[in-house]
């Protein structure tokens, strides 16, 4: 609901626990004064506080009033050298070279239903209570032009933002840094909590407490990045799982972003995000207009638990997209780890064939099955089938697969291309590069120039082709290196600072073709593991492989960190091979199952290698999970123990949404001798009803609080508890 008080030109916008206030003061500036709990009423503008405060200066229609500075009010969207010192929400360059922009109310508008923004992914409103605010703002001296968007999700408790930037003036502007996000935070003391990592490492939270200045993260390699995932959660200092005060925002983007959360000279907190200002520069001619990403932010007074529990809510039902969203993913069984580029049909069949007996519903083919691709040197580009490997192509090998019983799913990695490749040969300025330097190499492949409409047709014709040639179901669509030398000859000089975002909105136009013309294929994102897990491409990949890492000790890291923002939905999670072939590391079969459970399941192995205790074992973990895939998927999911922190054991368990089923699962840590044995505290039962454990029952209350003994485990071993209501 938005609320617009007339009396004191304040916009209140409420979700179904929080409310979010804006004002427009007597000079016309956009004045923030809230984001929290739910009110009932209220002009919180009472709690800014006017003081003459040295060196912050004074606009000029304040006259010899020296309490009013842009630099000390809470702004809903900030200006640019007119006396703000606190970061930017926009910059530009306009053509008499100033960059100063004053943003002054004009009008505003209140729309049922949320906004979308063309050829950009972005919630959307099914099923809910949805409105729009479109706040008006404009800088009198050039023209240019802002529409703050917001989205309210009623039911979902989310408030979506994203600005559309319009030149309305009458030269061309060129924009440098253009925000999604801008939410200052009254004083007080504050940590903040962001997902960095490394490949294979991806989204280990680091949590700070913010001292004065601007502290950022973010990405400048042209994807999201496995070092620095768009999310950010500022919360008291006190926050935990179950109690305080936490905002959280994620940015619905693929690409270069950047967060930056800014302690201010009198302890209040700036937080902004959106596009890296990284060679960005737009350049906007009189009447265009660029749209921002659109960021979601959740807030919680009920700790981090919650707030994630929040956005995996929204994320699952209102961002994901297709058939697949909300539907059970098949089991699938992928012969990466298992063979690698080595694999021919018959090779394929032979795990298909073993994976059928104990249940697996489908088998992926990854890399390796085009062109020259025989190691990762060459091929990328060429989407032919390599008939050495795969006689009469993808056909018949489908049909081997459907005559198991089993689905047929596919890998591509349609944005790059192997300089030994028959593509390369024909169009090298397909590539990024610059001219006259040589390219920088990522795993041996560059990166195509999607920003190039020709080159997003030969992928969209080339894909079109493949998903044609076959019944494929599925498709793993990867994306293995970093942007570099970015240079397009299809861009004029003035304009190769638009290069990054480009490339992220022709990925997002090829994958929108997928999903309007084969609206059955389930598509799982990839980028070296999770390296572009991000709201972005949920939009299009309502699943996303977490990680190259599939050792199940570290997985519960990534795992733990991924849960911060993104659902167990979403959540790419494979039993492979020990020893595990990124760590060495040995786990019993049964512990590799539970953390996979703790996603969209399935393997990464050769089962043929497999003795046939670990077969039975396999054909068990399957049996159990078609029966526990509801509770993962649709559930609600508690971080009960946090795996950076030396434990006896790690726990999570998932919650079904009537509080009727729960599955706790259990990982343990070292042993010793003579151990301790901590109790296990659930989470999330109804304490007025009875449970139901391997005969006995306990009442949720008794569970919550009086806990469970775990049983004596060996080292790393699991255990798995599936609680019924009764
Ligand atoms: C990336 C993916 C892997 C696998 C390989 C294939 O690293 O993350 O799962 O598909 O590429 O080359």
């Amino acid at each position: 609901m938005i609320q617009f008080d007339k009396q004191t030109n304040t916009l209140t916008l409420h979700t179904a626990h929080t409310s979010y206030q804006m004002k427009v003061d007597e000079k016309g500036v956009l004045l923030h004064t809230y984001y929290g709990k739910r009110l009932r009423k209220g002009d919180l503008s009472r709690l800014i506080c006017h003081e003459d405060r040295g060196f912050s200066p004074n606009p000029y229609e304040a006259g010899t009033d020296r309490t009013y500075s842009l630099d000390t009010l809470p702004q809903e969207y900030s200006t640019c050298n007119v006396g703000d010192f606190r970061p930017t929400s926009l910059e530009a360059d306009f053509a008499d070279g100033s960059v100063a922009v004053d943003w002054r109310y004009v009008t505003h508008h209140i729309l049922h239903g949320k906004y979308t923004i063309p050829g950009q992914p972005s919630f959307y409103d099914e099923g809910l209570t949805a409105e729009t605010l479109e706040m008006v703002l404009k800088d009198a001296h050039t023209g240019l032009e802002v529409t703050l968007l917001y989205g309210i999700l009623e039911e979902l408790d989310l408030i979506t933002r994203a600005v559309r930037v319009h030149n309305g003036g009458e030269t061309p502007v060129a924009l440098t840094r253009v925000m999604s996000l801008c939410l200052d935070f009254p004083a007080g003391k504050r940590d903040y909590i962001t997902l960095g990592g490394a490949y294979a490492r991806e989204r280990e939270p680091v949590r700070a407490h913010l001292t004065q200045g601007t502290h950022s993260v973010g990405s400048v390699r042209g994807t999201s990045s496995h070092q620095s995932n768009p999310f950010v959660v500022v919360c008291d200092p006190d926050t935990n799982e179950d109690h305080g005060s936490c905002w959280g925002a994620a940015l619905v983007y693929s690409g270069n972003h950047l967060i930056e959360v800014t302690g201010t000279q009198f302890d209040e907190t700036r937080l902004i995000m959106g596009i890296h200002p990284f060679h960005f520069r737009w350049q906007l001619e009189p009447g265009d207009t660029f749209h921002t990403p659109e960021v979601a932010m959740v807030y919680s007074h009920q700790g981090l638990t919650d707030l994630s529990q929040k956005f995996h809510r929204g994320i699952r039902l209102n961002l994901c997209r297709g058939t697949w969203k909300d539907e059970r993913r098949p089991i699938l069984i992928n012969n990466w780890e298992a063979t690698y580029f080595q694999f021919d049909a018959d090779k394929i069949v032979s795990i298909a064939q073993t994976a059928s007996q104990v249940g697996v519903e489908m088998m992926v083919m990854d890399d390796g099955w085009f062109g020259k691709r025989n190691d990762d040197f060459a091929g990328l580009g060429d989407w032919n089938v390599n008939e050495h490997k795969l006689p009469g192509g993808l056909a018949p090998l489908a049909e081997r697969i459907n005559a198991l019983g089993m689905k047929f799913g596919l890998w591509v990695e349609p944005e790059m291309v192997n300089e030994d490749s028959d593509l390369y040969r024909a169009h090298p300025d397909w590539a990024l590069q610059i001219p006259g330097r040589k390219p920088t190499r990522g795993r041996s492949q560059l990166v195509l120039d999607l920003t190039r409409a020709e080159v997003r047709e030969y992928i969209k014709d080339n894909l079109r082709r493949t998903l044609n040639s076959a019944n494929i179901v599925y498709i793993k669509w990867d994306m293995n290196r970093s942007l570099t030398d970015v240079w397009s000859m299809g861009l004029p000089a003035q304009r190769q600072g638009e290069l990054y975002h480009r490339y992220v909105l022709g990925v997002y136009e090829i994958l929108e073709m997928l999903h309007q013309e084969f609206p059955h294929i389930l598509i799982e994102g990839c980028s070296g593991g999770g390296g572009r897990f991000d709201c972005g491409m949920l939009y299009y990949s309502p699943q996303f492989w977490c990680s190259d890492n599939t050792d199940a000790l570290d997985r519960l890291r990534i795992q733990y960190g991924t849960s911060f923002c993104y659902p167990c939905s979403a959540v790419g999670a494979h039993v492979s091979a020990v020893p595990n072939h990124q760590t060495g590391r040995e786990t019993p079969m049964h512990t590799r199952g539970v953390v996979a459970t703790g996603g969209t399941f399935g393997y990464e192995l050769d089962l043929n290698k497999l003795s046939q205790d670990d077969l039975d074992e396999v054909a068990g973990q399957i049996a159990q999970f078609k029966e526990d895939w509801e509770v993962v998927m649709r559930g609600d999911y508690y971080r009960l123990t946090n795996p950076f922190e030396p434990g006896y054991y790690q726990a999570w368990m998932h919650v079904s949404q009537e509080k009727d089923v729960a599955l706790v699962s259990v990982v343990m840590g070292e042993t010793h001798a003579n151990p301790i044995r901590p109790l296990l505290y659930l989470k999330g039962l109804n304490p007025q009803e009875d449970y139901e454990l391997d005969g006995q029952v306990y009442g949720g209350d008794e569970l919550m609080s009086g806990g469970l003994a775990l049983p004596v485990q060996k080292e790393h071993g699991a255990v798995q508890y599936k609680l019924t209501r009764v």
